[in-house]
């Protein structure tokens, strides 16, 4: 795997990969420089057979400041080419590769989450945070709107009363609050954080890939439509699994179940492995 200037790629041996924020001393703000580190690592992940599960956290005390106010904003301010490439890049790994990343995606969110990383926060399929953890929309505090895609996002993530009152008042919340909205699936103490994270990161790898990523696409998709284009997307959705599904889950768990009696797909997975042996057969 690639070295980057401003994130950090690791690469556990169970298909779990953590991508870090790596500018500890800047609360992990996001340069231009980061955007595009991040933008071209999850190209390569995307693809990487050694990724099933992506864990998105951060170095030191911080998940991620958000824009990093002098990079990002002042410095660029002069710069239309440059803020215009910083913006693309911005805005093409946080929402277009994240949130359509072909793998599992979890946001371990370990410290401050303010302003524009709340956009890769909800990119993520999952979110865990630290009990600890810091969270704020604090555009407000500074003049400015939050932008990007970020009042989109959290206006779909939260309720409105919560995304309303968190926007205008720019105070701050703890992982706790955060997982009462509904903003993080759970929260933890802090010194239980990577385990817990780790849990359910190799609980998501066990799963039949192709399942996974037509799942995930299918809950993203259907938001926005009508019950008639849901439940035809999902109908093609369902067709086209069956075909591009190497390790044939259906035909594998029915008979599982159905012939062999071995498991029960109410309560746990089919074994992917008497799968794998008798596709070898
Ligand atoms: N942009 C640029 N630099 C940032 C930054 C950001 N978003 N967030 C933190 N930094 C820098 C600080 O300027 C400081 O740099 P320095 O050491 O060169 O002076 C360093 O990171 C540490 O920040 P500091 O404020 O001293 O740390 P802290 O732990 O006391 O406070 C925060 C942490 C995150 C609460 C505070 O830095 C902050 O409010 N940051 C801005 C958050 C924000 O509003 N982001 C929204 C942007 S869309």
């Amino acid at each position: 795997m690639k070295e980057y200037e401003t994130i950090k790629i690791v690469q556990e041996d169970d298909g779990v990969t953590w991508l870090i924020f790596n500018r500890p001393e800047k609360r992990n703000a996001m340069s231009p420089q980061l955007h595009a580190d991040c933008n071209d690592a999850l190209k390569h992940l995307a693809t990487d057979p050694r990724t099933r599960v992506l864990i998105v956290t951060g170095a030191g005390e911080a998940f991620c400041a958000g824009q990093d106010l002098k990079l990002f904003f002042r410095e660029n301010d002069s710069n239309p080419a440059a803020r215009f490439e910083a913006g693309e890049n911005s805005h093409s790994w946080r929402w277009q590769r994240l949130s359509k990343f072909p793998k599992a995606t979890i946001a371990m969110v370990n410290g401050f989450c303010f302003g524009g990383a709340f956009t890769q926060l909800i990119a993520c399929d999952l979110a865990i945070a630290a009990d600890e953890a810091t969270f704020g929309l604090s555009e407000i505090n500074w003049g400015i709107i939050p932008g990007g895609v970020v009042s989109w996002n959290v206006v779909n993530a939260l309720n409105t009363r919560d995304a309303m009152f968190y926007a205008i008042t720019g105070d701050t919340f703890d992982g706790k609050q955060a997982a009462k909205m509904g903003l993080v699936n759970y929260s933890v103490p802090k010194d239980q954080l990577r385990e817990e994270t780790l849990k359910l990161a190799r609980r998501l790898a066990q799963k039949n890939p192709a399942t996974l990523r037509y799942t995930k696409d299918g809950i993203r998709a259907v938001r926005g439509m009508t019950e008639a284009q849901a439940q035809d997307y999902l109908a093609a959705k369902s067709d086209a699994l069956r075909f591009v599904d190497q390790e044939g889950g259906r035909e594998e768990s029915l008979k599982q179940f159905l012939d062999e009696k071995v498991f029960r797909p109410g309560l746990e997975n089919y074994d992917r492995k008497r799968a794998a042996e008798r596709k070898k057969k």
